[in-house]
């Protein structure tokens, strides 16, 4: 029974996302962070993290140095890079960074 459920609601992106949490809370923050990511970030960084040029490949970006990727976030790297401290939460940023880990 629970099997069958599964497979009809693997079925489509969206309900996958909806399912994230079952897998546990690490997979589920980097879904939100793909989204505030996709939201917030891609008009630069490009779309699911495929720099188009304009700004840094975050693919690239050191995984060792969150405080760093912290910092650029909430204060912003002028004058390309704003800073989102009014926008995003510590919590947000977290899920950001979670989404970075996957690689995209
Ligand atoms: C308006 C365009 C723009 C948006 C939107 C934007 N960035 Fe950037 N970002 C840049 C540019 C340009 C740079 C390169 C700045 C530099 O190194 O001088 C950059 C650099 C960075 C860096 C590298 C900083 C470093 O230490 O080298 C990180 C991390 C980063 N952005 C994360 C993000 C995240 C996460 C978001 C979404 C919350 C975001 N950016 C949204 C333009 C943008």
């Amino acid at each position: 029974m629970r099997l069958a459920v599964l497979k009809t609601l693997s079925v489509g992106g969206v309900i996958t996302l909806c399912m994230l949490p079952l897998f546990g809370v690490k997979a589920n923050d980097a879904a939100l962070g793909r989204e505030i990511y996709q939201d917030t970030c891609a008009v630069c960084h490009g779309r699911d993290m495929v720099s188009s040029g304009l700004a840094f490949d975050l693919r690239k970006f050191p995984l060792t140095e969150f405080d760093r990727f912290q910092n650029a976030v909430m204060n912003g790297k002028p004058p390309g890079m704003p800073g989102w401290r009014s926008q995003l939460s510590t919590e947000d940023v977290r899920a950001i960074w979670d989404y970075v880990k996957t690689g995209g």
